[in-house]
This record gives C-alpha cells, structure tokens and sequence, in this order.
C-alpha cells in the first residue's frame, strides 16, 4: 500500500508522469542498453525495441500500478502483475535486475521531467517502482519455486518438424538431458532461444500446442519480417537441439464442470487447442463450443488435431468462421452474437488484439461476467495500456 506521504504526491502527478511516460521509457531503455548491451543478447527483444511494443508495455503496466494505487488503495492488480510475473520468469528475469533498471528509469525520468520533479516526486514515485518490482519479485520466486528444476534453460532435441496449416509449422521436441521435466497446463507457453544468423541470441515465446504435461510441441506462424519465426521455420531442423524454458503462463484451463468455450483466430489457436487436447485426453462431459476465425481453411494451423479432439468429446461443438467460405463455415470475421452461448460458461480467447477485443466486449453484452474471460496475447500485452 502507498504511504500516506506519498499518496497525494502519486495522485497529483499521476497525469504528468502518464502523460511523459512515452517519452521516458525511450530514454529509459537506451541509458539501459548503453549500460548493459548484453541485456539486448537472449533477454530483451530486439524487434520489440525497434517497433516500441515494449515501451508501450511497460509504460501501461505501471501508470495503470500508480493509478490502482490511488483509486484502490489496500489492493494490488493481481491480474496485471500475475501476467507479467509469468512472462518474467519465463525469461529468466533476477532480483538484482530490479536494481538495475531502477537506476537507468529513474535517471530518465529525472532527466526527462528536470524541470520540474522535486525530492518529494522522485521519492514517491520510487515507492511505487518498489511496490511494484517487490510484489513481482516475490511472485517470480514463487514460480521458479514450483519448477521441476532449477535451470534457467534446458537442451530439447527438435524430434518432429511438420507443416501445420499454409505458413506454420509444429515443433515437436523431446529431452536432450536428464533435467527433471515441469509438467506443463494446457494454456501455459515456453520461451524459446534461438541464435540469428547476425550471432545475436533472441527469445521468443510459444503456446504449447498440443498434449501438456511433460510433452512439449509447439506451433509456429512465420512472421517473414521477424527475427526468430524465419529462423525456426527456415534453420533449425530435426535433429538440432534448442534452449526452452519451463512451462509459464496463467490463461490455463480452470477446474470446474460449467462450460467451457475457446475462441481463437489465427494461430491464436494453439493455447485453446492444447485446452481442448486435454479435455478430450480425460474425456470429460463438460459443455464445449470451440470458436475458431480464419482466413481460408488451407491456414488453419492445428485444423485435424482440433477437429478430431472436437469429435471425441461428446459435449463439444464448433464453428468456424472464414474470410474465403467454404461449405458449413461462417462467412467473415467472427462475431459471438451468431451463437447460441451456454450459460455460465468460462471463455478463453487467443488472437489478434482487435479480434479479442471485439469478441471480449460481445461476450460481456451477453452476461459473460469478466472475471471468466480469459485471454492470451501474443506480444507485450498493449491492451493494459489501452
Ligand atoms: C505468451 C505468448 C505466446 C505465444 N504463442 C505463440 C504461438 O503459439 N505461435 C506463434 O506463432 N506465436 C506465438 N507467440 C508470438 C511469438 O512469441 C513471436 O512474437 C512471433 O513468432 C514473432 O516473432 P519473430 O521473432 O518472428 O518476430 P519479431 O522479430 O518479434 O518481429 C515482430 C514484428 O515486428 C516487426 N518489426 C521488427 N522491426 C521493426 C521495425 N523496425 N519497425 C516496425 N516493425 C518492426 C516485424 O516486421 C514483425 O512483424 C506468442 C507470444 C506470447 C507472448
Ligand atoms: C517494476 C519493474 C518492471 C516492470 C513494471 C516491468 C513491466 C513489464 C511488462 C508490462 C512487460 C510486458 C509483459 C507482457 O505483456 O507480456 C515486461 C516484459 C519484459 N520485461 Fe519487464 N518489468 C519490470 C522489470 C524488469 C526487469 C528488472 C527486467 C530485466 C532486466 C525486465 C525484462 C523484461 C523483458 C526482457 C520483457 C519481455 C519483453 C521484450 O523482450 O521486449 N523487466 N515487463
């Protein structure tokens, strides 16, 4: 909880700093990599520094910390900080790091607002840098501690490599040593780490796409204008051995027997397929209804896994939407008010954020309430800022 003697400092700056925030992330995260380049080689995303996804990340995570502070005191955004805490650990992040980016976001922030920041500004907003880095802190330690072991990366040995769907491709993998094996939740994403062609190593994280527990295959779109899908796609094969991380992320399917809907487009698909996978795996008799969008059926990357794991569930049914139709599909982009939803259901969404805002918002109108909406990003999660 904030001090008091800071509470009013954060309430009165709240929208100056918000509103320089832009500005001082840029500035934050160059005295950054001046300092420690190497932070640029296997952590941070070189394409997300070129393209500002970061920047707006970590702009929108903490003006929207300092803003719940002030506007629910007492409380933490558990959500907000639970998704980053995964992406975090799934990186490899440490608590000296904290201390690090510390130094070079509050020089920027000094440098950027000298004009008018006061000790009194620098030292409240410190506080809510330190809430928020503390209350990651401790949730990254609880996620490492829950790991099967204490390595940052293991060695997976690439044991199938197979098209999936026009432009994608599943990975298949199996140990390349004897590291006891995390159990992952259908949902849940592992980083992977490539070397580019250039030498630079750059991390990546994938939904895996088909059975969890101890398996581990994962689905691929390639992004021709990316760094690590073409690398992925085009270099590495079967065979080549490759660095993953334990299993993270929370968009994991909740226990419970109400039903369960999972809408995806695109290769947003492999989170709610490898749901799906295990629902059919224990042959359960909740209620179904699998939602997928898609271009054409040709891109459609996990289509006879899905439809297959479809036919096997005796509750479960599925619609499919496609910009090019074809006979029994929806025609265009998806839309929940074409569909008869089940009550009390629990939603899991994965796709391009308009996708899943569009389908968030119908799901609400139709008294889905937003504590069962779950979704997945496939990026630095903009929408909190938004
Ligand atoms: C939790 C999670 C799960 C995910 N699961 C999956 C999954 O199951 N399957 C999957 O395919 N993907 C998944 N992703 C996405 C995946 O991690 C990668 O983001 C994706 O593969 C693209 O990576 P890349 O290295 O090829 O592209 P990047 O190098 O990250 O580039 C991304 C985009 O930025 C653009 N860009 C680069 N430089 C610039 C610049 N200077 N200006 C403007 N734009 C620029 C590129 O053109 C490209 O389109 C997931 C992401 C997350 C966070
Ligand atoms: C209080 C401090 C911090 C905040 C508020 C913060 C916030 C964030 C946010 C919001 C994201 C995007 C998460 C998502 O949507 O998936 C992110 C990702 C990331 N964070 Fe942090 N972070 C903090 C500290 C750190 C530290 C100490 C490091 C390590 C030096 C770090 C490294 C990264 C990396 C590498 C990513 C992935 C994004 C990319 O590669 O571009 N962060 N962080």
């Amino acid at each position: 909880m904030l001090s008091d003697k800071s509470f009013p400092v954060i309430e009165a700056t709240l929208p100056l700093v918000g509103s320089r925030i832009g500005e001082i992330t840029p500035k934050f995260y160059s005295r950054l990599f001046a300092a420690h380049p190497e932070l640029l080689d296997g952590l941070f995303s070189r394409s997300n520094q070129r393209n500002g996804n970061q920047q707006q990340a970590l702009a929108g995570s903490i003006a929207a910390f300092a803003s719940h502070l002030v506007t629910n005191p007492g409380t933490l955004p558990e959500t907000v900080l639970s998704r980053i805490a995964h992406r975090h650990a799934s990186l490899g992040i440490t608590e000296p790091q904290y201390q690090v980016v510390y130094e070079h976001l509050f020089a920027a922030i000094a440098d950027d607002l000298a004009l008018v920041i006061t000790p009194e500004i620098a030292e409240a907003w410190t506080e809510v840098y330190w809430l928020m880095a503390d209350a990651l802190i401790k949730l990254e330690k609880g996620l490492y501690a829950a790991q099967a072991n204490g390595k940052m990366w293991t060695p997976w040995k690439v044991a199938a490599k197979a098209p999936a769907g026009v432009g994608s491709m599943t990975f298949t993998l199996e140990p390349a040593d004897d590291t006891p094996v995390t159990a992952a939740l259908p949902g849940q994403y592992v980083s992977v780490k490539v070397t580019l062609p250039d030498g630079l190593r750059q991390v990546r994280q994938y939904s895996l796409s088909g059975d969890a527990g101890t398996s581990r295959s994962f689905t691929t779109k390639l992004d021709d204008g990316g760094e690590v899908s073409p690398v992925l796609h085009n270099n590495i094969q079967v065979g080549d051995v490759i660095e993953i991380s334990n299993p993270y992320g929370e968009i994991t399917l909740k226990e419970g027997d109400g039903p369960v809907v999972l809408a995806s487009a695109g290769i947003g698909c492999t989170p709610t397929a490898s749901i799906l996978r295990s629902l059919a795996e224990s042959g359960s008799d909740r209620q179904v209804l699998v939602l997928h969008a898609e271009s054409n059926l040709d891109s459609w990357a996990l289509r006879s896994q899905m439809t297959d794991d479809v036919e096997r569930l005796d509750g479960a049914d599925l619609q499919l939407w496609l910009e090019q139709p074809e006979a029994g599909s929806k025609t265009g982009f998806m839309s929940l008010r074409e569909v008869d939803l089940p009550a009390n259901a629990s939603l899991y969404l994965c796709g391009p954020l308009p996708f899943m805002k569009n389908i968030r918002n119908e799901a609400i109108n139709a008294g889905i309430p937003a504590t069962k909406i779950h979704y997945e990003v496939f990026g630095p999660d903009i929408w909190l800022a938004s």
